[in-house]
């Protein structure tokens, strides 16, 4: 972006990335704040593509916060080792620490993050999930750790009559302990438990802007559906990843230094393909607070 002038609408270009969703946006300076238009037009180009890039933005993680609250409240993540120590509202998904360090492959939060490898969609697992995360890749890998997307409302459009009755008018559990199970590493500590007990959310919901309905599953806190047991509940979501990951609902994005990506929680899974851990990889999330409760669909 060139130094002095403003953000306008009139430079905003929104270019379509896939079909499903995605779309990459230029002519604004996220550096800069947004006036009510062009807050507008990106809100609208989210809600109508899911997924935003925003490449060639090196901001600072304060001016991130600044973008992100202007969607609304910011979490602050509830575990020490995925919260900055610089800034409570940035979780640090990073195999490198605080000082900058490459962290040990088997360290707690590489082996969480890594955990990302799988479908889900974030904070899922509280009573209000989130609205949206905002990703700024600050140190991105030349291979692998690409972030994919899924269109969730496509994915729900698309079920069979026979899935759609399996989880029609059902709630699953979200469960942040669940993760634990799934990866070598430690099950989560009392007060990391408490900080965050199981959910039931409804598998259909309704978007509160758009009013379409989606699939709501979160492969990585999932361990429970009403009225199954457990191991049915379980292939269940598993089956149900797998089809939300068929490829004409998925883009796939690779990163370049400086990108700034935005997906809605709401609509969307994500999952980041495998990468060498011994190579850094730094990325900066805001994640923006739900408005309200789940709408079930
Ligand atoms: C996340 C996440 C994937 C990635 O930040 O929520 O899942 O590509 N990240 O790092
Ligand atoms: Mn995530």
């Amino acid at each position: 972006m060139s130094g002095a002038h403003e953000n306008t609408v009139s430079e905003l270009k929104i270019r379509p990335l896939h079909p499903a969703l995605g779309a990459e946006v230029t002519g604004v300076d996220l550096a800069r704040p947004l006036s009510p238009e062009i807050f507008e037009a990106i809100h609208q180009a989210w809600m109508q593509h899911l997924v935003l890039i925003f490449p060639r933005q090196a901001i600072s993680d304060a001016q991130q916060i600044d973008f992100a609250r202007q969607f609304g409240d910011l979490e602050v993540h509830h575990q020490d080792i995925i919260r900055s120590k610089s800034a409570p509202e940035i979780f640090s998904v990073s195999n490198v620490d605080d000082d900058g360090k490459l962290m040990d492959p088997g360290h707690k939060s590489v082996a969480q993050i890594s955990l990302a490898q799988r479908w889900h969609t974030d904070s899922s697992f509280r009573p209000v999930p989130s609205m949206g995360s905002i990703l700024h890749g600050l140190e991105v890998t030349a291979e692998g750790g690409q972030t994919w997307f899924t269109n969730m409302y496509n994915a729900f459009d698309a079920l069979s009559e026979d899935q759609r009755q399996k989880i029609d008018g059902r709630k699953a559990r979200h469960d942040f302990g669940h993760m634990a199970t799934l990866a070598p590493i430690k099950p989560l500590s009392a007060s990391e438990r408490e900080a965050m007990p199981p959910v039931w959310q409804p598998m259909v919901r309704r978007h509160p802007v758009t009013g379409r309905k989606s699939l709501f599953i979160s492969p990585i806190y999932n361990n429970a559906v009403e009225g199954m047991a457990d191991n049915d509940a379980i292939a269940l979501i598993a089956e149900l990843a797998e089809f939300a990951g068929s490829d004409a609902f998925v883009y796939r994005h690779i990163w370049s230094a400086d990108d700034i990506v935005m997906w809605d929680n709401r609509c969307t899974m994500h999952q980041v393909t495998p990468y060498d851990l011994g190579v850094r990889r730094v990325m900066h999330r805001a994640t923006v607070m739900g408005d309200g409760p789940v709408i079930a669909g």
